[in-house]
């Protein structure tokens, strides 16, 4: 049964020959007793209804059942009754209904299919139908929301993937240098092993000669001379600053190694709690490293830090703040260009900016970079979700950021964080909300 059928009550209607006093009597009737009306009927079309309050006005005058009772219920009836065709929608029933009934409420309103008289429907039905509608609908958007806000996590999820990647191939990159000459090294330094391992077997058969006592001079002065003859070889291959440069690089190389994952260790804070003080600096530094692969070539980057005092943070996050706007920065420019990052700090917050020459934002979209899913990025290229995580991030640090721009000049982004005695209301629970 359709919501509106659900509204039909097929009630035998009076006809305009019933009497006021009949009619009083039907209301009476078990069937009739929950409506406010009776519909009058002839030959199927709908004429009016006939109301209790109206029928209890007659009653109440005086002499009125004297007066009326006999009289024909059509002059009593409201002629204007609300009636309303079966077959146009709920919401379009509803409306005309609400609308159109008079309050407070004392009568009900007619349903006709084509203008033929079907039966009477009742207000407080209606009403009962509109809310399960309602309740419905506001859980239907509901659990729209619930999904939207869980699709919504996912791309935030799968962009924060998509940035680790390419960190990824960055460092990737990064250690792939060092490695292959340390690689080489030691492959090298396994030659001059070789060679040593010779040199130190000539040695032994002398020490054997030495030691047999059967040993003449001519065999002894030969060995010697083939030792002599070895080692000559062996330090015109490899000098001995060679040597000393071979492990000297090598050792520099695995250094480079350890510092890149050092660096990467502080980026992400692994092994750390989430929430911790940093020193700014240090933390910009640490983003550099792992955003070196993006900015290489393209940019001259010039670093004016402020002395500045420790931020109560969580190191990750603001990693990942630098990181984005550094990409950003990077992306805005078409050819070379500069970003300019300088710290400094007041008795209240620790700043940072990070300035590009690119190619600037557009007055218009200035209020909108902030928005998820905003990008002019082509299709592929820009989620849109690199900002909207950064303002999260340092709304939740109880920070702010400011952007400045002009279209072919450049942008700057400032960050403000509260300084460690200031951010003590940044606890670990909104942090972890930031998170996503
Ligand atoms: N330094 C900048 N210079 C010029 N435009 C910028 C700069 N930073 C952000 N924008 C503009 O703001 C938009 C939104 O940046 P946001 O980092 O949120 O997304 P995106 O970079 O487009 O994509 P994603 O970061 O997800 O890869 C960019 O598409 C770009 O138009
Ligand atoms: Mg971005």
């Amino acid at each position: 049964m359709s919501e509106v059928e659900s509204l039909l009550v097929p009630l035998e209607p009076v006809s305009p020959a019933h009497t006021v006093d009949e009619v009083s009597e039907l209301l009476l009737h078990p069937d009739y007793q929950r409506f406010l009306c009776l519909p009058v009927v002839d030959q199927g079309k709908p004429l009016g209804v006939i109301s209790r309050n109206e029928m209890q006005k007659i009653y109440m005058s005086m002499y009125g059942r004297d007066l009326y009772g006999k009289k024909s219920v059509t002059q009593f009836m409201n002629s204007a009754a609300v009636v309303v065709d079966m077959q146009h929608p709920m919401e379009q029933i509803s409306r005309y209904v609400t609308s159109n009934i008079k309050f407070p409420i004392t009568e009900d309103f007619i349903l006709t299919r084509n203008g033929e008289y079907c039966g009477l429907g009742h207000v407080v039905d209606l009403l009962k139908v509109m809310e399960n509608k309602l309740t419905r609908q506001s859980e239907e958007i509901s659990r729209a929301y619930r999904e939207l806000k869980a699709s919504q996590s996912q791309l935030i999820q799968s962009e924060k993937m998509a940035s680790l990647g390419q960190m990824v191939a960055g460092v990737a990159h990064e250690i792939n240098t060092p490695l292959g000459y340390v690689k080489n090294n030691v492959s090298l330094a396994q030659d001059v092993f070789v060679q040593l391992k010779a040199l130190v077997g000539s040695y032994d058969a002398l020490l054997a000669l030495l030691l047999g006592g059967d040993a003449n001079e001519a065999t002894v002065g030969r060995q010697l001379e083939m030792i002599e003859q070895q080692r000559n070889d062996f330090w015109s291959v490899y000098p001995q600053d060679e040597i000393d440069n071979l492990f000297g690089d090598t050792l520099f190389g695995v250094n480079q190694i350890s510092e890149i994952v050092l660096n990467l260790k502080n980026f992400s804070r692994l092994d750390q709690a989430a929430v911790d003080e940093v020193n700014l600096n240090q933390t910009i530094e640490s983003t550099l490293v792992i955003a070196k692969n993006v900015l290489k070539n393209r940019v001259e980057l010039i670093k004016q830090y402020g002395n500045v005092p420790a931020v109560k943070c969580s190191p990750s996050q603001i990693n990942q703040v630098f990181l984005n706007l550094l990409t950003n920065a990077a992306q805005a420019m078409d050819g070379m260009g500069k970003i300019l990052i300088r710290t400094w700090a007041d008795e209240r917050y620790v700043y940072a900016s990070v300035q590009d020459t690119g190619k600037g934002i557009a007055k218009e979209n200035l209020q909108k970079i902030f928005d998820p899913f905003f990008t002019t990025k082509p299709v592929g290229e820009g989620t849109g979700l690199g900002l909207s995580i950064v303002f999260k991030i340092i709304e939740s640090h109880k920070g702010f950021i400011r952007v400045a721009s002009e279209v072919g000049k450049g942008t700057r982004f400032i960050v403000a964080l509260p300084l460690a005695k200031d951010s003590r209301h940044a606890n670990q629970s909104e942090l972890d909300a930031a998170q996503v």
